[in-house]
């Protein structure tokens, strides 16, 4: 998805590298409407590098991102490896972009809920105040990897096909399903909702700030949703905030349910915005407010992301 993003945004680059697992050396990608052949990726293939994506996870960005730092390039890491070390930026451009200027030689990407998260909720604190957060995911397979998405594809066909569906990738079958977990546990919390709590404080640069979060896995192959709840600061007229969601920078409001006009994962699949609606008092809570989040896990929640931290690097070097 890189690649397309690289592509789509027309990203200034004199050469480009493919580097991959040895298990992919030798297969060829397009790009620019030319192959080119993957290599596997070792230390020598990353000297000369300006910017390297990594991809890979978290055991490939430790070994290697550094060897970039070193070099005197700059590696922009979607893993989680680096995402909370003190001396790696963790950069959403549309919120904290000024902290690119901060780094040593590595980046990191939030995760694919905090990134759309962070940007809606920046524009709602820096207008309004944010005093807490609660959020329900809905997240779809893609996000767990390609081997997920197609296990949602099989079983899909296993079901139609009148066979029993078989998981072998996550604990259940997704198809057809709602799942509450699937993530490593840290105690009664997922790793997901750990991850998206720590992250979007250190964006939105709220230590302190209360996020109540259960993170879900349904079975959509792209594009991550979120029902949100905020408490403000004080009374904030749905008409206002939207106004306000409407003025910032990589969000698209689409909300008037009354013609069945909302986020949903089908329609920002492919798009590069964090789309925002159901935009509605919550009268349950002082202050409350109520939204509804939907972005592209793999372009805005990671590859889009990336590649714009990747243009901010090159405008301040
Ligand atoms: N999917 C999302 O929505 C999302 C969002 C934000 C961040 N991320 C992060 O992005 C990373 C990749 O996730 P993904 O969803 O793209 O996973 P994925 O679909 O499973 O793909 C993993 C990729 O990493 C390659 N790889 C594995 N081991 C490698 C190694 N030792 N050296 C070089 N390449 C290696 C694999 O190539 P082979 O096929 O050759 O093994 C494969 O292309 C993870 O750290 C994930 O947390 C993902």
């Amino acid at each position: 998805m890189v690649l397309q993003v690289l592509e789509d945004r027309k990203f200034p680059l004199r050469e480009l590298r493919a580097l991959a697992s040895p298990r992919s050396a030798g297969r060829t990608v397009t790009f620019r409407g030319e192959a080119l052949t993957v290599a596997a990726v070792e230390a020598a293939r990353l000297e000369g590098c300006d910017i390297v994506f990594f991809a890979a996870g978290g055991a490939t960005s430790k070994e290697y991102a550094p060897l970039v730092a070193a070099g005197g390039g700059v590696a922009v890491d979607k893993s989680s490896f680096f995402r909370m070390d003190p001396d790696v930026p963790l950069v959403v451009p549309e919120v904290n972009g000024e902290k690119v200027r901060e780094h040593h030689g590595i980046i990191a990407n939030p995760n694919c809920v905090a990134t759309p998260l962070a940007v809606a909720l920046a524009p709602l604190h820096r207008a309004f105040g944010l005093l807490h957060v609660t959020v329900a995911t809905y997240q779809a397979a893609s996000g767990a990897g390609r081997a997920l998405r197609e296990e949602l594809e099989e079983q899909v066909r296993q079901d139609a096909a009148g066979e029993v569906p078989a998981s072998h990738v996550y604990p259940h079958v997704l198809h057809g399903n709602v799942i509450p977990g699937g993530w490593k546990m840290y105690g009664d919390d997922t790793e997901e909702e750990v991850k998206v709590v720590q992250e979007v404080r250190r964006i939105l640069d709220l230590p302190d700030l209360g996020i109540g979060i259960t993170t879900v896995r349904v079975p959509v192959a792209v594009g991550h949703a979120a029902a949100v709840w905020v408490e403000l600061e004080s009374e904030v007229e749905p008409a206002e905030a939207r106004r306000v969601l409407e003025g910032a920078a990589g969000i698209r409001v689409v909300d008037d349910p009354a013609s069945q006009v909302y986020p949903t994962p089908r329609e920002v699949a492919g798009s590069d915005e964090v789309h925002v609606g159901r935009i509605r008092h919550d009268p349950s809570r002082e202050h409350g407010l109520a939204l509804f989040v939907a972005a592209d896990n793999l372009r805005k929640g990671a590859a889009t992301n990336a590649v714009q931290v990747a243009e901010l690097v090159m405008e301040y070097r």
